[in-house]
């Protein structure tokens, strides 16, 4: 998979996908993440990349030029399967939009901040328009990699056995069960019995309730 982010904050986006999990994916030849600063693209006098909006009100606007160039370019170079504009107003973000995206071949992600992006940008080039949530970040640069670690994490090969995805939570509608770690007395609290027993059929069987419970209790919408 190819994914091209376009920001005028790429400093944002460097350490989020350049450790752990999302470093060693790149390393290994999953994922090839490209980061482009819309503000290289702008051909105003200033390098200007936003100018205040049409009808008055606070706060600015950004520039459609600097934006239309550097996807032009990319475009021509390559097909993308989706153009995504990381913006609160956008359909929050599921794990079934993760799985569905992480059989890409190529993303782009747009990151808007002030006011957003001039509409036309939108109108023109956007295919589908994501937010992480229903609450308001400063830009779309956190959105997009929340965006990309959650698809990075599920291609093939960029999770070992331990770490697989197939048991995370949501997968399967459900959330995952409690889990336990050395020592099995931690100040008086023990580790349930069962999961010191060997008998992995039951350990199935107790991790599964638990999982069934703490959906029922916290997250009963997923269940609908
Ligand atoms: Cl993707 N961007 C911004 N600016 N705010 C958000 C968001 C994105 N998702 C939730 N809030």
């Amino acid at each position: 998979m190819r994914i091209d982010i376009l920001t005028i904050l790429p400093k944002l986006l460097e350490s989020p996908l350049n450790d752990s999990i999302m470093k060693r994916a790149q390393e290994k030849g999953h994922v090839e993440i490209h980061i482009h600063n819309i503000r290289d693209y702008s051909t105003h006098r200033q390098k200007s990349v936003d100018d205040y909006q049409y009808g008055g009100g606070a706060g600015m606007v950004m520039l459609c030029q600097p934006i239309a160039d550097c996807i032009d370019k990319l475009q021509a170079e390559r097909k993308y399967d989706e153009i995504i504009y990381m913006t609160p107003d956008g359909e929050i973000l599921e794990q079934t939009t993760c799985n569905t995206l992480s059989t890409s071949q190529n993303l782009l992600i747009l990151c808007g901040h002030y006011k957003g992006v001039d509409q036309r940008i939108r109108d023109i080039y956007v295919t589908k328009e994501v937010s992480i949530g229903s609450y308001v970040l400063s830009g779309g640069e956190l959105g997009a990699a929340v965006l990309v670690d959650s698809i990075v994490r599920l291609i093939p090969g960029v999770l070992n056995d331990e770490t697989s995805a197939l048991t995370d939570s949501f997968q399967d509608d459900l959330l995952a069960p409690p889990v336990y770690t050395r020592p099995d007395d931690f100040k008086g609290h023990k580790v349930p019995e069962i999961l010191l027993s060997g008998d992995s059929k039951k350990i199935d069987e107790w991790r599964n309730e638990q999982a069934i419970k703490r959906t029922a209790e916290r997250r009963p919408d997923l269940n609908e």
